[in-house]
């Protein structure tokens, strides 16, 4: 929190989430003039050299990021990760296999099996989606098999993807540059930005570009990912301020040092309050140890009916975002590459508390 903003508080919420405080105070700035130009970032033009400059910078440092050479392609659409749910089976075939692991992948399993007979690889529905699935039910003519890397529901979180024959197509909305990830592994990723990368609006989608070949000329052509390829992602009008808040929360992780130096300060936060849940009695981690998501941590509370007074008194000491989603209810801290640790020790010093005051 910045003296230039004393009312922002803590924000623990699973998106749209928080951002860097540089990033908005820079986008402040560019509203009314971005760059020198005497416009402001809303007002500019997507066929101006602003734009396309500002496009270029923010996928050559996402591409640096995550180490992506030519091979791959870097689309920025609209629609949120919930369009891809659709846009991979029609471009790549629908004949695939899915994880459930969630309610996220559930839906995607769901948007496929209407174009196809989308198959149930493995599922942990059974327990709650508590936990990741080891063993595959793969079949060898699968298009696919598709994975969502982190469940920002049920606190859960893949180590690492599993080595497949078929292509590896992973939603990582909630995952996506908070980590290093092995892209030799993958085949095509997505990641709708409102959680690591930047504002809603611009959904990510990195493929490699052999896989192009697969988009089928007779599919409705916003949905073809071969036509926002040739057209750079400039087919139409694309979300202008989403690609410039997350070229500049890119350049941000880049300056903090990149992904190894995120998964530690992650890996820090998220270990903090998961010490918090297994040492104090009042509170009950809802996933399986092993597969604990860094990202959202899901707990609930030993005494359920204390809840509602946890919420309303965290929010009195500024830290807000914590309830759980509603279909599932419970808490939820998301620690997103933007929360500071220091939120985290505020948010675990009021769990102490609170639990103290609970007797
Ligand atoms: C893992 C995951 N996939 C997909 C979605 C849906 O994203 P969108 O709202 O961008 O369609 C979410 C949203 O929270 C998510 O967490």
């Amino acid at each position: 929190v910045s003296a230039a903003s004393p009312r922002r508080v803590l924000h623990f919420g699973a998106g749209p989430a928080a951002l860097p405080l540089p990033v908005l105070e820079q986008a402040q700035r560019d509203l009314l003039d971005y760059a020198g130009s005497g416009i402001g970032i809303l007002e500019l033009s997507h066929r101006g050299a602003e734009y396309g400059a500002l496009k270029e910078r923010a996928e050559g440092t996402l591409r640096r990021l995550l180490g992506a050479g030519d091979d791959w392609a870097v689309l920025f659409l609209p629609g949120g990760a919930s369009l891809q749910f659709a846009m991979v089976p029609l471009n790549l075939g629908a004949h695939a296999d899915y994880v459930l692991t969630g309610s996220w992948a559930k839906k995607a399993w769901q948007e496929a099996r209407k174009l196809g007979d989308a198959h149930v690889a493995a599922t942990s529905e059974a327990t709650h989606f508590d936990r990741i699935p080891r063993d595959l039910d793969l079949r060898p003519t699968a298009k696919y098999l598709h994975v969502t890397s982190n469940n920002t529901i049920y606190g859960t979180q893949w180590r690492e993807m599993p080595e497949v024959p078929a292509p590896l197509v992973c939603d990582a909305s909630s995952d996506l540059f908070s980590r290093p990830l092995s892209l030799e592994r993958h085949d095509l990723i997505y990641a709708g930005a409102q959680k690591n990368l930047g504002p809603a609006g611009v959904t990510v989608v990195l493929l490699r570009r052999e896989l192009l070949a697969r988009s089928p000329d007779d599919i409705p052509t916003m949905l073809n990912y071969r036509v926002h390829e040739a057209h750079q992602s400039n087919y139409n009008t694309p979300p202008v301020f989403a690609v410039h808040v997350m070229g500049l929360v890119l350049a941000w992780i880049e300056a903090q040092g990149g992904l190894v130096a995120m998964a530690a300060r992650n890996e820090a936060k998220a270990g903090r309050l998961y010490d918090a849940i297994d040492r104090i009695p009042l509170y009950q981690g809802t996933a399986v140890p092993a597969d604990r998501s860094r990202m959202n941590v899901t707990f609930t509370l030993s005494d359920p009916g204390r809840e509602d007074a946890f919420l309303a008194e965290a929010r009195r000491e500024g830290l807000v975002g914590l309830k759980g989603h509603r279909s599932v209810g419970g808490i939820r801290a998301s620690l997103y590459n933007a929360v500071e640790p220091e939120a985290v020790e505020r948010l675990v010093a009021f769990m102490e508390a609170f639990a103290a005051r609970s007797g």
